[in-house]
């Protein structure tokens, strides 16, 4: 084909291109390895000598044109197809957006926080312990040896042997926060965590609940400084005008041990149904820390002495909020989480 007919044809198609797919297939059809103006170079060969030189050029010219031309194409329709793809796209700010449900902060998750910041304003820190936990400190640091009848009340999930288990409680925090304070005083820490039992769980009762653990360690403390600590956070959640009863009570690691009950604050004391008519709720086990249980973790019970105690974290949260079913804590409908929130969230449905 002569150079003049390939240049006519190529016009033409250029002319008629009408997107960018096209134009780059023409681009494939003159320039590509098998193109049109590509192949004119192989045919040099058959060009007189004399001739050579001008053929060169005009093939040069060609695929000159050819790119200015496809150039200035490619740059409109591309102007093109962006400005059609923007028209197409365009949003429309004026129309009602889709409503978005929110959810609400966990009650129990709240109630926490807020005996967390009680604490820590009295120079507590709040601490964290393993949930998969070792024997060692979950019983036997703690004054429950094997075999000791004490173990059967808490009707643990072992793992491993007799060895590795799901803590049943949060004491053994108690245990390693004072092996990790080797003997340095004051301690003074509260743990809030998990726990697990292998009990059938319904209104009352939860294979796996939350404690908040609560140890202090130092020089001449005795049971009057529980009383005082217990009466902060007590009036803190209930009300100013709460009451604390101490009842003996018996755990293993701590000696005397008690039994925090506050007076009812639904009926302050008179008899309700919330208390049972006794005017007195439970809310905690607590108690000077046993001897033994010091003198295992590193402290000199000669020198110093501490209280511990341990909060049920729904058993406060299903008295503060009115709850009669600890399983609502652990519920992910959204009704009943935002029930909790009374009102914040009205707006939002
Ligand atoms: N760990 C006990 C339980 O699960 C509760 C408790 C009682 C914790 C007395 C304490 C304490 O720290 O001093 O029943």
């Amino acid at each position: 084909m002569k150079v003049e007919e390939i240049t006519k044809e190529m016009q033409e198609d250029l002319q008629s291109v009408s997107n960018l797919k096209a134009l780059n297939e023409l681009r494939i059809k003159y320039l590509g390895k098998k193109g049109m103006i590509t192949e004119l170079n192989s045919e040099i060969k058959n060009v007189p000598n004399e001739e050579k030189k001008a053929f060169g050029q005009r093939v040069n010219e060609v695929r000159t044109l050819f790119q200015t031309t496809y150039d200035e194409i490619k740059t409109r329709l591309e102007e093109e197809e962006l400005n059609q793809k923007l028209a197409s796209e365009a949003i429309d700010i004026s129309l009602p957006s889709t409503k978005v449900s929110m959810g609400a902060p966990n009650i129990l998750e709240k109630l926490i926080e807020e005996v967390e910041e009680v604490f820590m304003s009295m120079g507590y820190d709040v601490v964290d312990g393993p949930e998969i936990e070792e024997d060692k400190y979950n019983f036997e640091m703690l004054n429950i040896p094997k075999g000791h009848p004490a173990r059967d009340a808490q009707d643990t999930f072992y793992l491993e042997g007799e060895e590795i288990l799901l803590r049943s409680q949060t004491s053994p925090v108690q245990v390693r926060t004072m092996l990790k304070g080797k003997g340095k005083v004051p301690v003074r820490v509260i743990c809030p965590g998990k726990t697990y039992r292998r009990d059938d769980d319904d209104a009352t009762h939860s294979h796996q609940f939350m404690q908040i653990e609560g140890l202090l360690v130092d020089k001449d403390i005795s049971l009057s400084d529980l009383k005082g600590t217990i009466d902060v956070i007590v009036k803190k959640l209930f009300g100013a005008d709460t009451k604390t009863r101490f009842r003996p009570s018996y755990y293993q690691f701590t000696e005397p041990s008690v039994e925090v009950d506050i007076s009812c604050f639904n009926c302050k004391g008179k008899g309700c149904n919330v208390c049972k008519h006794t005017g007195w709720l439970t809310v905690c086990g607590a108690g000077v820390v046993h001897p033994d249980v010091l003198r295992m973790s590193g402290y000199d019970p000669e020198v110093w002495s501490g209280f511990a105690f341990g909060f049920g974290a729904e058993r406060l949260a299903m008295l503060k909020y009115d709850i009669d079913d600890l399983r609502v804590f652990y519920n992910t409908d959204l009704r009943e989480v935002k029930n909790f929130d009374r009102g914040e969230l009205e707006n939002n449905d």
